[in-house]
């Protein structure tokens, strides 16, 4: 087997067999394929296309590449949850807690913030004591005697995707389904989870900019997921503008902890929900999504799930005490306000550019070394389709830095377009993929 006749077959738009799509996967990450050589096979992937086995096979050999996370010493069902990132999105801290109120185990590994996007792991990182690094049996441990536990991405996950998804970037080649679906289920099958839920998200602050692209995606990997033998779903939500009112780290816990006690936006609730309906009913906790819905929503009213919160923050080293007093988790001193400029509604907020005016204000980072600013984010107190009047303040930045407040403010105060007219808002959920 060799790399020529393997282009070339690809080049003609013929199949790869699973052990010529594991020679080039070995080969690439043990370095004796070369990246002109890739470079050439994900240029006539691009133009020829995968089928669905070759999808799965390259899945697979994705995730073969690195450690494969072993969850077998946690008992009952682990479920996990996978956004293809977004703005504002805190799901997975208010998720969590209320899926292992209701018996399930979420052992998960997440990312940190890159770009306009958020990442779990900063949030948990702004809270006082946090360890995101665990050892195994900690991590299994704190995953039996609670039910969560939430982790940084440790070891290596899938090597040979982080090998290639570096080089497609350069060479012009993410944009391809089969591509883009094997690189993400490889890094999520790797997780080890029995139960994944998707959530896709579409709009200005997505991956996927419209809502054909999101469904595509979506059933691409959905059913890269069953192919290799795994329960998979997917939701499809919007982010055409932040999800829930708050972006950025303490911003965000705040709004997980009010949303926790029964105060959550409406936006945010909906898609914790959809997500939580589907992984409650796959794992067979639930008969059907009334009932997985119920379910969910007693762990709110009873306390329960706020109860789990603070037990998986203190099983990981965390301070719990912000959960009664926010003010300990404190938000940047310095502060600017967007004001409506006159009377009308607000009719768009580019969600793109709200994730980068929240990394201006410090709460995020251009390159994985940038120091994180915990305190800095956006609180918005108006969304798209809200009535404003002249002088309203629209959204609150906060930073420690004035110069980065004032570059967050300029880019948000554009983010933001009004109408006379009251504007159609979007849905919230554009479909489920089962
Ligand atoms: N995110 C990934 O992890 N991989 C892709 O190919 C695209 C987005």
């Amino acid at each position: 087997m060799n790399m020529y006749d393997i282009i070339e077959k690809k080049k003609h738009g013929q199949s790869l067999t699973y052990d010529e799509i594991g020679y080039f996967i070995k080969g690439y990450t043990d370095g004796t394929i070369p990246d002109y050589q890739a470079s050439a096979l994900m240029m006539a992937i691009y133009f020829k296309g995968m089928d669905y086995r070759e999808t799965v096979d390259l899945t697979l050999h994705m995730r073969d590449s690195g450690d494969v996370v072993d969850l077998s010493g946690i008992e009952g069902i682990k479920v996990d949850k996978h956004s293809t990132g977004g703005v504002g999105d805190k799901t997975s801290l208010v998720l969590s807690p209320m899926l292992a109120s209701c018996g399930l185990k979420v052992a998960k590994m997440s990312g940190r913030a890159l770009g306009h996007t958020g990442g779990t792991i900063d949030k948990l990182e702004a809270i006082k004591g946090f360890r995101v690094e665990l050892s195994p049996e900690e991590f299994m441990n704190i995953v039996n005697n609670t039910g969560i536990a939430i982790i940084a991405q440790s070891g290596e996950i899938a090597p040979a995707d982080k090998k290639l998804y570096a080089l497609r970037d350069v060479t012009a080649t993410v944009d391809n389904l089969s591509l883009i679906a094997s690189s993400i289920m490889s890094k999520k099958l790797a997780g080890g989870s029995d139960i994944i839920c998707l959530d896709v998200k579409t709009g200005s602050g997505a991956f996927m900019q419209t809502v054909e692209d999101s469904k595509a995606l979506a059933k691409a990997m959905v059913d890269v997921g069953n192919g290799a033998g795994k329960k998979v779903s997917a939701i499809i939500s919007d982010m055409d503008q932040p999800l829930g009112y708050a972006v950025g780290n303490s911003t965000e816990l705040h709004e997980v902890v009010n949303s926790l006690k029964g105060n959550g936006p409406e936006d945010l609730m909906e898609v914790v929900y959809t997500l939580g309906s589907c992984i409650l009913t796959d794992s067979g906790i639930a008969g059907n999504d009334v009932e997985a819905r119920k379910m969910m929503e007693e762990t709110i009213s009873s306390g329960k799930a706020l109860e789990k919160f603070c037990e998986f923050i203190s099983a990981q080293g965390g301070d719990t005490q912000f959960v009664n007093d926010l003010s300990l988790l404190p938000l940047g001193e310095i502060t600017k306000d967007i004001i409506a400029p006159s009377d009308g509604y607000i009719s768009r907020i580019d969600c793109k550019q709200i994730g980068m005016a929240s990394l201006a204000s410090g709460a995020g980072r251009t390159v994985k070394e940038d120091p994180i600013d915990f305190s800095a984010g956006i609180i918005f107190n108006k969304k798209v389709g809200s009535s404003v009047k002249k002088g309203d303040v629209i959204a609150k930045i906060y930073s420690s830095d004035e110069n980065k407040a004032l570059a967050a403010l300029a880019r948000a105060e554009e983010a933001i377009e009004y109408s006379l007219e009251e504007p159609v808002r979007n849905p919230i959920i554009y479909g489920i993929v089962r």
